[in-house]
Parts: C-alpha cells; structure tokens; sequence
C-alpha cells in the first residue's frame, strides 16, 4: 500500500514512532537508488528545502524541484493533473502547499504516488519530527518514549507548526501547554487536531502563568506565509505572547527554547532569548534533516 504523511493525525502513535526510530537508524545510501523525488515549493522555503533535497540524495536519489509559479497549482492546471503528470516520473511527490485541501486532492487523485506535506496552512508534520527529535535530546537522552510528564508550552499565534507539534505531543504523552489570545488559539475540528487525541492540549491565554515550569518553550511567527494583509492587525494582538527573556525566567531551571525558524527577532522572540543558552533551535535546524531521512524511509517502506 503506498504510504503518504500528511499530518501525524493521520499517521497514529505506532507509525508516528516508526518514523522517529528510522530517522535516527543507520542511513541506508540505495533506499532512493536513482530514483527521482519531486519537491515542489508554493512557498518559501530554506530550512525544509534544504533537509528534503540533502536527505534524498543521501538516500540514493535525487530531488527536483519545482516552484508554485512553475506548476501553477490550480492555475495552470488543475492540482488533481498535476498530481496525475507527477505520478508518471515520480513515485513521491513532497509539496508544500497554501492550502491543505490541495494535498488531499493531489493524495486522491493519484493513488500510486506517496505525498509529503513540507507544510500546508493545517500542518507541518517534518517540522513536528525535528522538535520531537530536538526536545528528546534535550530532555530524555535521545529517547522518543521518554517524554512522558514534561510540560511543553507554547506561546503565540497557534499555527500549523502548533498543530502538527501538539498531535506529535499528544500521542508521545507529553503535556502541551498553548498561550493565546482570542481569536489565535488552537481550534477543534479539521486536519491536525490535537484536540481529538486523548487528554489534549491545554488551551490558555495568560502566557506568564503557562510558562511557570515549562519544560520546553515554543513559538512561531505571528504572520504565516499567507497572512501577510493581517500583519498590522496580528503584531498588535500578539504583543502580550512575545517569548523573552522575563517570559524564560519564569520557566523550570532547564527549560529549553525552540522556535521553527524563520524568527522575527523582536516581535515573537527576542534577540536575548533567541541567541541565548536556553536556545535550542540550530539544533532543531540540524535535526530537520533527521527528520526527514525518517520520513522518507517510512515512506518506502509502504512500497
Ligand atoms: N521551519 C521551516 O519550515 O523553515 P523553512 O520555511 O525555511 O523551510
Ligand atoms: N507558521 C509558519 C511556519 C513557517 C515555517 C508559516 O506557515 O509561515
């Protein structure tokens, strides 16, 4: 059956630690044997670009990448044919898309084609891997199955990156912590939903007494590719969730920081907090392609 990862949801508890246990297993180098992946960016993209071209040629194969204007998802022509086009060269296609749904139609429309979520507006399930990953090291030695208890909070405009991190979360027995104001928080219901999963998250608005004890704190841009006409608005209601240094010291004594990157030094984060001892996301960075090399095994692995 082909295999496909567009959110952790979907994905449960036991494939979830299949592909954390693969991501850091020995990298077998002929997995993608000259074999094309298509890696295709409606967004901008460093970090995922990088992790996903780099872990597909050290699987063996070679990545090609196409741009959101070259393919015109929907524009140029319908994503269900581009999907149908892509499954005739590919037998995986990552993408990242402005909206989720598109995934799901690509998913439909070829059944024979393994799609990757590189992120969509609901999730970004690679994104999620790497901080499992990171806040395992940090906290847990390593281990995946070890982050039982800690308080993981996070602070700001709940996104994609909230969604997929809290399912991850959610099925590893952590406990999630989400700040927000009205209006920014996590809401129930569509793909991604850490609030259909067990316990769940616990939804707050007061970023101080969220903080206390924190084990790991979390944030993320307060505009997302997309929302760029709602930057004035979102800043002005975001100011109260920025992650500083006031915010860190209310935190347990070995609280990390991590933050998906890209940052906005000043507005979510402070430079202080960013570039200080409790940050964590260079290695969060380092572990995106971890992730990935994860992923893209699983992936075959259904094939
Ligand atoms: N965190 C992340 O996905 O970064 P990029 O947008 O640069 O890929
Ligand atoms: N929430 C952000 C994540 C970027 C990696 C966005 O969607 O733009």
């Amino acid at each position: 059956m082909t295999r496909h990862l567009l959110t952790l949801d979907a994905l449960g508890r036991d494939d979830l630690l299949e592909v954390l246990d693969l991501a850091t297993a020995p990298l077998d180098a002929t997995l993608y044997e000259d074999e094309p992946v298509a890696l295709v960016f409606e967004h901008p993209s460093l970090r995922t670009r990088a992790a996903a071209s780099v872990a597909v040629h050290q699987l063996g194969g070679w990545p090609v990448e196409f741009t959101g204007e070259e393919i015109g998802l929907d524009a140029r022509e319908s994503a269900e044919d581009v999907a149908r086009t892509l499954a005739q060269t590919f037998a995986v296609a990552a993408l990242r898309v402005r909206r989720h749904d598109v995934l799901e139609r690509i998913r439909a429309a070829s059944p024979g084609l393994s799609v990757l979520n590189l992120l969509s507006d609901a999730a970004h399930p690679t994104q999620a891997l790497a901080d499992v990953l990171t806040i395992a090291e940090a906290h847990a030695g390593g281990d995946v199955r070890g982050l039982a208890g800690l308080r993981v909070v996070y602070v700001g405009d709940a996104t994609n990156v909230t969604r997929s991190l809290a399912v991850a979360l959610a099925h590893l027995g952590a406990s999630v912590v989400v700040a927000a104001p009205p209006g920014y928080q996590l809401v129930p219901g569509g793909p991604e939903d850490a609030l259909a999963i067990g316990a769940g998250p616990s939804l707050v608005s007061d970023p101080r007494e969220a903080a206390r004890g924190a084990d790991v704190l979390y944030t993320d841009t307060w505009v997302s590719m997309g929302e760029e006409s709602e930057a004035a608005r979102r800043r002005a209601d975001l100011a109260g969730y920025r992650v500083d240094e006031a915010l860190v010291d209310l935190a347990g004594e070995g609280c990390v920081v991590l933050h998906c990157l890209p940052a906005h030094r000043g507005e979510e984060v402070t430079d202080g907090v960013l570039d200080g001892e409790r940050s964590w996301v260079w290695r969060q960075v380092f572990h995106r392609r971890t992730a990935m090399l994860g992923v893209l095994a699983w992936l075959k692995g259904g094939q």
